[in-house]
């Protein structure tokens, strides 16, 4: 375990640039499309993080050849010998991401059955995946669960269907879409997520042949088609990774300029950003003496100088703020005058990073009730759900854990705030969404190291 851990010697605000490339929760799922296409796809701009590692393997499992183009972040795929893989194969990768649910549809396209692996990813709650199961038996699929994963044939083919999901779902959503595309006739989903990688995969799906429509009031419909071809395609930067970026500026009175990062998908945070009086510059075109590929432009974000203003803010699905900017800004809002309220609507359990920023003499408190905002499905359950920060509190060091890839972040943030030298656990975890996030602290002038 010992090349795991950071060693964080904080107090220095974080000052200079850093890119970022294709959205985490775009790169994967585009991924998975191109099982459902007869010829190649290319994709840009993909970041080298253990994500995208994951996917690749399952894709090389299932006969797709992915090999590097031209350019840096440049991947192929080649989907012309889409085989099936052996169930041992494929629990190699149990546990690791997400994704792998995805590929159910595609793979009963394309095989006519599946079979998905135990899922991992952040352990921010009990992550159920009955929504993406009740969708995909309407279209038609038998899904046998087994206690080694679950296991999927479509004996009949799959078919278009209406379906409305409980809650607006960023997974069960692509789950529709790409099962959709090639099922026989027309499938309406009400209750769609409407995420802007959500309207990035519906590109991508454009691109190969797909005819989607989405219409007012989060409905989508999709009209199925016969096959869908490859992909060339550069996909939306990484709006959470910029929004860290922007957190860890304000948390540490620093200055950094998130080369690649979009006004257009960051609107929301953006506005809270200014509201605790954080500064904030877009611009359109490349800074000086910045030559690499990528989106143009970037939004410079920094801290004001002066004191931080508590704020009361709560999570929501698209085009709410987001759940995944959530712990990133909590330890900016440590800093901030007054009694901020943070009320966490997507996730159940997404709070328990706060003690970890309390043994660092931040004062967070959660609680049970749905506060500063509407009530959610949460309330009155047993979830902590809601959190009221009392700042501004001195961060000092000490010894952290790494629990999830967003509180991972966080908790990096906060060492890099708080006076002395701290030690973070589990720091590769952070390497699922964050490219090369060591090189890019040593750029902004942070002062780790492994131990
Ligand atoms: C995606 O997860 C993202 N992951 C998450 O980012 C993100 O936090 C989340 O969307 C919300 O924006 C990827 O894209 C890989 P959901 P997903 O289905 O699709 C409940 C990160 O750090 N639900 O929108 O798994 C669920 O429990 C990650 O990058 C059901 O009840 O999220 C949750 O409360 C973390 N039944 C809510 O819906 C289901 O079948 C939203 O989950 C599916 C979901």
């Amino acid at each position: 375990m010992t090349d795991d851990v950071l060693a964080v010697h904080g107090g220095t605000p974080l000052n200079g640039r850093v890119r970022v490339r294709g959205a985490k929760n775009l790169v994967s799922k585009a991924m998975v499309a191109s099982l459902l296409g007869d010829s190649p796809s290319t994709l840009y701009d993909v970041p080298a993080i253990r994500d995208v590692e994951v996917v690749t393997g399952l894709l090389e499992l299932h006969g797709v050849r992915v090999s590097r183009g031209e350019s840096d972040g440049e991947l192929i795929f080649d989907p012309s010998n889409v085989e099936s893989a052996s169930t041992d194969e494929i629990n190699v990768h149990a546990g690791s991401s997400r994704i792998p649910i995805l590929f159910c549809g595609p793979l009963l396209h394309r095989l006519g059955h599946a079979f998905i692996p135990d899922l991992g990813g952040c352990h921010i709650g009990p992550r159920p995946i009955d929504f993406h199961i009740q969708a995909l038996r309407q279209f038609g699929a038998i899904v046998d669960k087994a206690p080694e994963g679950m296991h999927l044939t479509a004996p009949n083919g799959l078919h278009g269907t209406k379906f409305e999901l409980p809650y607006p779902s960023v997974g069960a959503t692509e789950q529709v879409l790409l099962t959709a595309v090639l099922a026989e006739g027309v499938t309406e989903l009400r209750n769609a997520a409407v995420e802007p990688e959500i309207m990035d995969l519906i590109c991508v799906l454009q691109k190969m042949g797909a005819i989607i429509t989405v219409h007012t009031d989060r409905v989508i419909e999709i009209k199925g088609v016969k096959r869908l071809g490859g992909y060339s395609h550069r996909p939306i930067p990484d709006r959470i990774e910029a929004a860290s970026w922007a957190a860890a500026a304000l948390a540490t009175r620093g200055d950094i300029t998130v080369l690649g990062a979009q006004q257009a998908d960051m609107g929301t945070f953006l506005n809270v950003f200014r509201s605790i009086g954080g500064q904030f510059e877009v611009t359109d075109t490349l800074p000086p003496n910045e030559t690499r590929p990528g989106r143009e432009g970037g939004i410079r974000f920094w801290h004001p100088g002066t004191e931080l203003t508590a704020v009361a803010l709560e999570t929501d699905v698209h085009p709410g703020f987001a759940t995944d900017w959530q712990q990133p800004l909590v330890v900016a809002l440590t800093q901030a005058r007054g009694i901020s309220i943070v009320h966490e609507t997507v996730y159940e359990q997404r709070l328990g990073y706060t003690e970890a920023l309390n043994s660092m003499g931040a004062t967070i408190q959660t609680y049970r009730d749905c506060l500063g905002g509407t009530p959610c499905r949460f309330g009155r359950r047993n979830f902590h759900h809601s959190a009221v920060i009392a700042g501004p509190s001195k961060l000092h060091a000490a010894d952290l854990v790494i629990p999830d890839l967003r509180a991972g972040f966080s908790h990096l943030i906060a060492a890099l705030a708080a006076e002395g030298t701290s030690r973070v656990y589990g720091v590769n975890l952070i390497k699922r969404g964050y490219e090369n996030f060591e090189t890019k602290l040593a750029e902004l002038g942070a002062n780790v190291e492994r131990v």
